[in-house]
Formats: structure tokens, C-alpha cells, sequence
């Protein structure tokens, strides 16, 4: 069944939330952990669809991970070489991030595995990890000419590299580094600009050589890595539906909890501000190599700004909420240089753009990004996720500013990174004094 949300009009949003863990970096406490001598322990695991997709990959080929209470996890890592083939195809769902590093991964065991996903997975590029890996010797094919999952893998020996990516991509850069982790020598990657940098902090982390250049990064393979103890900050990608709902429903404010500030990651705070938001950033510490702090957000009137160039992969996940907060604030925000916009879960330019429109937004898709023109109010109305966990809890904010209640179609999709969303949208819109 198709799950279907109504959110009506807020008059304000209060109180203090924690919102769940950060999914790459849980993808990659399993990954690394799987990899690692003895055990390691993850706090703060994101129990979302996707990551649980690459926790039972790696179950399937034989590690051990104890479910806790409290959502801990308990990871018997079995070293660089000891995973087993899986007796099945690998299933990843709808996680890009565990089908592409998986790739990576599996080009350099001594078995053969398939890995495939939902219908929205099997549509979304693949040879961007392909066009990197074939030359270290991996053999993976693909439909499509290897465009396309399901993706079949005979691990085999690997050879260091050296790539220059076209584009800025954690999933190719890391895709490259784990296959890079199988191969003697020094693998590098470069790339435009730098994407999130959470492979790289936690293979340094777990006791590998990891020297990050100005472009690049250079791991030196086959290291011994180490069990650890991981705490994963709360997601600055979730945190920010919430910062956006405080900053456009007048009379809020609101406290997020331990946010992972990675400046990698941040391009959403630095984006907001600029918009003239209000955000205080408060507490700062480092926690397992990654930085985070609560984030204080007050509602605001915002400006339309213009939004190009190495802020784009600092934010990359983060356009359907920016094009929510751009809708109403005051003037133009173009958004620039954003063409990897059209292959995430769904061609998010054109999502927003219909879904935004429908409720009397001026918004026009561009190429490589979007131009919005900020407006008062929008209408309530029927809109639909598109099947991506982003495009419906970005229209369950918009809906907050609406003048009346909006219908959200196929809202199943928020499980795969934010389980708790909703109870979570309703517990902020109660704490308002
Ligand atoms: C991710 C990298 C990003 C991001 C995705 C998660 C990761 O994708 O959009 O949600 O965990 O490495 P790209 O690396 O393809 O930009």
C-alpha cells in the first residue's frame, strides 16, 4: 500500500530534538568494522532502510553484528580478507551509497557476488564507479554496458591507481579508496571539488595511511585495520528540514541536537546564513574524528542568493530543502553547477520543480540547477514524493508555510533515512510554547 501524508499550515515550531544518525556514516562504521581486526562498536546507528540494506550485505557474507539495545551495534570485524561469498544476490534497496562502495569493495575479494536494488536503484548510473575500477583490474558487469545494476562482480587481484574523477563524488572517490584498500602500493583520487571526506576521517580513524592533498586523496593499500568505538553524529542532511521549517514558520525556535558539522557536509549552514537565516551554532567538540554541535535555528526573513561552484557537493543532498527555503524568501536564488541533481533517487530538479510548481511557486529548471523566485505564501494541495525520501519530507516543510493542508502521495520512501520523521514533525509543532 502507498502510504499518503497530510500536513496542515504551523504557527510556529519550539522545543529541543535530536534527529537520527548520519547515514554515510553509518554505512561506513558497518563497512569498516566488517573490514577491521576484533570488534567495534557503533552509538547513534541510523536504523533506516538504507543502511540496513548494507548491514545485511555484509551479514550475507558471514560478520557477525549484534543488535544492542538502545539501537548499539556490535560489529565482529573479520579482517581485510575474510569475508565469505554470499549465498545470494546482495540486495541494496534503494541506497546508492551501498550499491557504489559496495562495488569498490567487492572488486577485490577472492568470490563472486551480484549486487542489484529497487526500481529506482537499478535506473541510476553506475559506470561513474566502473570507469575507475576496470583499470585496477576489477571485472564487473552491468546491464546496459555495465551502466545499470544488477551489477555482477568476480573479485579478483587489484592494481593501485591514480584517477582524476570528473565529477565530485564520495561515492566514486570512496568506491575507488575500499578497492584502493586491496591494492599494494598508493591509490589516489582527484577530484573538482572536494565531497564529503567521512571514507577518508574514518579509514584514518581505523589505523589506515590516509593523506588527504589539495584535490586529492592517496590511501596505501592492504593496512591492518583495527576495531573501534564509532559514535555517529545526528545527520546535518535530516537536521536540515527542520532547520528550514523553523526558519520560514514565523515565531520559531528551535534547538537540534549533536549535528554532524563536517565541513564537507555544512554547505547547508553556510547556504542559510547567507540567506540571512538564523543559526547559532553552539557546543562545538570533536566526536570519533568528526566535528558536531547543536544547532540553535530562529525563524527569519530570507534572501534569495546564488548558489554555485564547490558549495554544491557540500550540500549536494540538501537542494529540495533549499528550494523549499528559496520559495519563500524574498528576491531570486539561482542555484548553479548542480547537473548530479538530476541522477540522485529521482531527477530532484525536475521533482521540485513540478511538485513546488503545483502549489503556485515560480520556480524553472535549468540544466544544472533551478531558479526560484521567493514568494509570501503557497498554496496547500496534492504533490507527490516521486518516490524520494528527500522531494517528501521537503514538501511536509513547504507545507508548514502553505495557506492551507497539503497531501503528500507515497510517503513510504522516509524510511530509508529518517524513520521517524513524522512523529518528529508533529513533536515540534506541540513544544511550541
Ligand atoms: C553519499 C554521497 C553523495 C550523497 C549520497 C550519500 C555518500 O552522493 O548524495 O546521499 O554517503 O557517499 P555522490 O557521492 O554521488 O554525490
Amino acid at each position: 500500500m502507498i502510504e499518503t501524508k497530510t500536513v496542515a499550515p504551523a504557527r510556529g515550531l519550539g522545543g529541543e530534538i535530536t534527529v537520527p544518525g548520519d547515514k554515510s556514516i553509518s554505512h561506513r562504521s558497518i563497512m569498516l568494522g566488517s573490514l577491521a581486526q576484533g570488534t567495534t562498536v557503533v552509538r547513534g546507528f541510523l536504523h533506516g532502510e538504507d543502511n540496513h540494506a548494507t548491514l545485511n550485505a555484509f551479514r550475507s557474507m558471514g560478520v557477525s553484528i549484534e543488535e544492542l539495545p538502545e539501537g548499539i551495534l556490535k560489529i565482529h570485524g573479520k579482517g581485510l580478507h575474510g569475508l565469505e561469498e554470499p549465498g545470494d544476490v546482495l540486495d541494496c534497496g534503494n541506497s546508492g551509497t551501498t550499491i557504489r562502495l559496495m562495488t569498490g569493495l567487492l572488486a577485490g575479494q577472492k568470490f563472486f557476488s551480484v549486487l542489484t536494488g529497487d526500481k529506482y536503484l537499478r535506473r541510476r548510473p553506475m559506470k561513474r564507479v566502473l570507469t575507475p575500477l576496470v583499470p585496477m583490474g576489477a571485472r564487473i558487469w552491468g546491464r546496459g554496458g555495465g551502466e545499470y545494476a544488477p551489477l555482477a562482480i568476480q573479485g579478483t587481484s587489484l592494481a593501485a591507481t591514480s584517477y582524476n574523477s570528473p565529477i565530485a563524488s564520495a561515492q566514486v572517490k570512496s568506491a575507488v579508496l575500499l578497492a584502493g584498500l586491496y591494492a599494494e602500493g598508493q591509490t589516489t583520487v582527484r577530484e573538482p571539488h572536494l565531497s564529503r571526506d567521512h571514507s577518508e576521517r574514518m579509514l584514518t580513524f581505523f589505523g589506515a595511511d590516509v593523506q588527504p592533498f589539495d584535490g586529492g586523496v592517496t590511501l596505501t593499500g592492504l593496512p591492518s585495520l583495527e576495531g573501534r568505538e564509532v559514535f555517529v553524529p545526528a545527520d546535518v542532511s535530516s537536521a536540515a528540514f527542520f532547520m528550514v521549517a523553523a526558519l520560514i514558520t514565523p515565531g520559531s525556535e528551535l534547538l537540534i541536537k549533536n549535528v554532524g558539522i563536517n565541513p564537507t557536509r555544512s554547505g547547508i549552514i553556510d547556504i542559510l546564513t547567507a540567506m540571512g537565516g538564523q543559526l547559532e551554532l553552539q557546543n562545538l567538540r570533536e566526536v570519533s574524528g568528526e566535528p558536531v554541535a547543536d544547532v540553535l535555528v530562529r525563524s527569519s526573513d530570507l534572501k534569495g542568493i546564488e548558489i554555485g561552484g564547490a558549495l554544491v557537493p557540500r550540500a549536494i543532498d540538501e537542494f529540495p530543502v533549499i528550494s523549499v527555503a528559496a520559495a519563500f524568501a524574498e528576491g531570486v536564488t539561482t542555484i548553479r553547477d548542480a547537473r548530479e541533481l538530476r541522477v540522485k533517487e529521482t531527477d530532484r530538479i525536475a521533482a521540485m520543480v513540478s511538485e513546488l510548481g503545483a502549489l503556485g511557486a515560480q520556480v524553472e529548471a535549468r540544466d544544472d540547477g533551478m531558479v526560484i523566485h521567493g514568494q509570501e505564501k503557497l498554496s496547500g494541495g496534492k504533490v507527490q514524493s516521486h518516490g524520494d525520501h528527500r522531494i517528501a519530507m521537503s514538501m511536509a516543510i513547504a507545507a508548514l508555510r502553505a495557506d492551507s493542508e497539503m497531501t503528500i502521495a507515497d510517503t513510504g520512501c522516509t524510511a530509508t533515512s529518517f524513520p521517524d520523521f513524522w512523529e518528529l514533525l508533529q513533536k515540534v509543532r506541540c513544544e511550541k510554547g
